[in-house]
């Protein structure tokens, strides 16, 4: 046992270490943010100061996940490596409720859980907990702080990574920094965005897309007492400004307290919109990378193991931007998200093909999060220009994929709901569960195929693919929020419902249903964890020739894991001349059989294989 005094000396010396290796860092963004300010350096200072206080109190077996961390592979790009995400609330009631679900995850094989906001925030005005009045206290109908910690140990000790959201593009306008400033209160009024009259809001809203049209025009809302607020989301949720240092010194500071509860990834929500200059959309500008690299330095000073998720759902190119290893590690994959249901509706794999060869493969050290669909809507994403090279016109592509998937178009199979239906600018996006989007209610078994194929993108394309909770035993959507208080005029609960017993029971039995989803997906996590060629992001491009069948390679050691996937809705080959640089047989990762390629490969409709070849001499 070390005394008391030998163990502070260790720490001292260890933070002494992280200053060395990441103040110049720190403080060259610092001063090129706010080098215009004459309170930079008092702030930086505190900074520092805050920096040292919470690696002090950050507690000890914290303190070995990030020695841990410091040795070992990225846990990230681990094939094994799989997420989760859920309500908290509806998944399972509060945090208790949640502990006992720890089993549940166990048995799907999680790394990673990702719980949606679960800090106080006034209802029923909290946009699902994204609208935050505290960040140093759990919704009391979740639980405590304390239960939080605990559930963050007892996850860690079932190898699951806790992962929340860091809300800091905005605050609730209960928050009490909030408060204070609509108060009048001059030092918090310089926390938001708050103008006296028009003139600073109609020009920043002559450049600045508008993001939730239905709620209110534009990017600003009236104050009582005649102030203009910057508000990008709901009305309640009002955007920090940034320009502050002092706004950075204080959000580092709840940044750092939810770090020494445990949590090991934060998602960084909306961080597209962080930094504001006039003339310009206040979207993904240069100094919304320089904040969050001076977040990230924050955290290599006394969080050493928590790692950043970006949630920028803009452009591929900006999207990209993001992706590094002193900013955000992590990132959602709008793109391929988006295309898989693009392939989904048109039969065509030409869009994701094209992703996937130009827009995947990502910095060492950096991993995507893979996804089907989330807590939000789906947006179409894609980048016109790419569209443009394949002869799609990306706006009629749009409309084309949303009247698609609010089944306006014959034929469609898909059972979703419009979300911000803009008529001014024909912006809409889509909400619904993967299975009601599939076509559950209407084609059950061509939907499970659905649902399975869609599945095995995120899980075979390289990065954590991270699963909606119950879609795993195909849920589908909830009218019920068309009566709930704060989330009716918002349709993204219909993709959110509670947690589905019933379906749950079902998913041992392979003749329903959602127990063939349950047993396709969990058959697939398994035969991934067990494939080394599915390690890392890498992925080499293969065209298959067949405008339906979607091809990659994930390559290995001395093999590679051929996939081969038919968006179609006929029987389609693969012939044998594409396949021709690989020996004659390939081991069939789904069926466990040898795979003869001499006469090519045939796919049934909807279906997809997993070969492990080997390239011909
Ligand atoms: C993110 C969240 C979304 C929320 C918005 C505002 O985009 O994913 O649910 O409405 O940020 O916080
Ligand atoms: C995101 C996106 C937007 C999305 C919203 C929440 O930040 O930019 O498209 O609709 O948040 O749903």
């Amino acid at each position: 046992m070390r005394s008391d005094a030998e163990s502070d000396e260790a720490n001292w010396l260890d933070f002494n270490r992280r200053l060395d290796a990441h103040f110049p860092t720190l403080y060259r963004l610092f001063e090129s943010l706010y080098g215009d300010r004459n309170d930079w350096q008092e702030q930086l200072t505190q900074l520092v100061l805050l920096a040292a206080r919470s690696w002090v109190a950050r507690p000890p077996e914290l303190k070995e996940v990030d020695d841990d961390q410091e040795h070992d592979i990225a846990w990230y790009l681990s094939n094994k490596a799989l997420g989760g995400v859920c309500y908290v609330d509806r998944y399972a009631e509060n945090l208790e409720g949640l502990r006992s679900r720890i089993p549940y995850f166990k048995e799907l094989g999680l790394t990673y859980l990702h719980l949606m906001p679960l800090f106080l925030a006034p209802e029923p005005n909290s946009d699902g907990g994204y609208a935050v009045s505290s960040y140093r206290e759990v919704h009391p109908g979740l639980g405590t702080m304390v239960q939080l910690r605990e559930l963050a140990a007892e996850l860690r000790s079932a190898g699951i990574k806790l992962v929340v959201d860091f809300i800091f593009n905005h605050t609730s306008n209960e928050h009490l920094w909030a408060r204070k400033a609509a108060e009048g209160d001059s030092r918090f009024s310089g926390y938001y965005w708050i103008f006296p009259d028009r003139t600073m809001p109609d020009a920043f809203e002559s450049h600045a897309r508008e993001i939730f049209p239905d709620d209110h025009p534009g990017s600003f809302v009236q104050l009582d007492d005649g102030r203009w607020v910057w508000a990008t989301f709901h009305s309640f949720q009002w955007d920090l400004n940034y320009s502050n240092p002092e706004v950075f010194r204080a959000m580092a500071e709840e940044m750092l307290f939810l770090a020494n509860q445990g949590i090991s990834v934060l998602r960084m929500d909306a961080v597209a919109f962080i930094w504001k200059q006039v003339g310009t959309s206040c979207e993904n500008l240069p100094q919304a990378h320089l904040l969050l690299q001076a977040f990230n330095a924050v955290c290599r000073l006394a969080a050493p193991s928590l790692l950043f998720k970006s949630e920028a759902i803009v452009h591929p190119d900006q999207v990209a931007e993001y992706i590094d290893p002193g900013e955000c590690q992590l990132s959602y994959n709008p793109l391929q998200m988006a295309l898989i249901w693009e392939a989904m509706a048109t039969r065509d794999v030409s869009l994701l093909s094209q992703a996937l060869e130009r827009r995947h493969n990502l910095p060492e050290g950096t991993s995507w999060i893979n996804y089907v669909r989330s807590h939000d809507d789906i947006g179409w994403t894609f980048a016109d220009e790419d569209a443009a090279e394949l002869g799609i016109n990306g706006f009629e592509h749009r409309r084309f994929l949303n009247s698609f998937y609010v089944n306006r178009f014959p034929g469609s199979f898909a059972h979703g709901v419009p979300f911000q239906d803009n008529p001014r600018t024909g912006d809409c996006r889509i909400s619904g569960t993967t299975a009601s989007l599939l076509g559950l209610e209407t084609e059950p078994e061509a939907a499970v195929q659905r649902i399975l194929l869609a599945h095995s993108i995120i899980l075979s394309t390289g990065g954590v693919p991270l699963i909606y909770l119950g879609d795993e035993v195909a849920q589908g959507n909830d009218y019920g929020y068309a009566a709930e208080p704060g989330h009716e005029a918002d349709s993204r609960w219909v993709h959110r419902p509670h947690y589905p017993a019933d379906s749950y029971a079902k998913r041992r039995d392979p003749s329903t249903p959602q127990g063939a989803v349950y047993s396709g997906l969990t058959e697939l996590i398994s035969i991934r964890a067990a494939t080394p060629e599915f390690e890392g992001t890498c992925l080499v491009d293969f065209r298959t020739g067949n405008r339906h069948v979607l091809g990659y390679q994930r390559p290995g050691e001395g093999t590679a894991v051929l996939v081969l996937a038919n968006f179609g809705d006929s029987p389609q080959a693969v012939a044998p001349a594409v396949l021709s640089g690989f020996n004659r047989t390939a081991a069939n990762l789904l069926t466990h059989e040898q795979e003869n390629m001499d006469a090519g490969i045939e796919l049934a409709p909807r279906s997809f294989v997993w070969l492990r070849v080997a390239y011909a001499n």
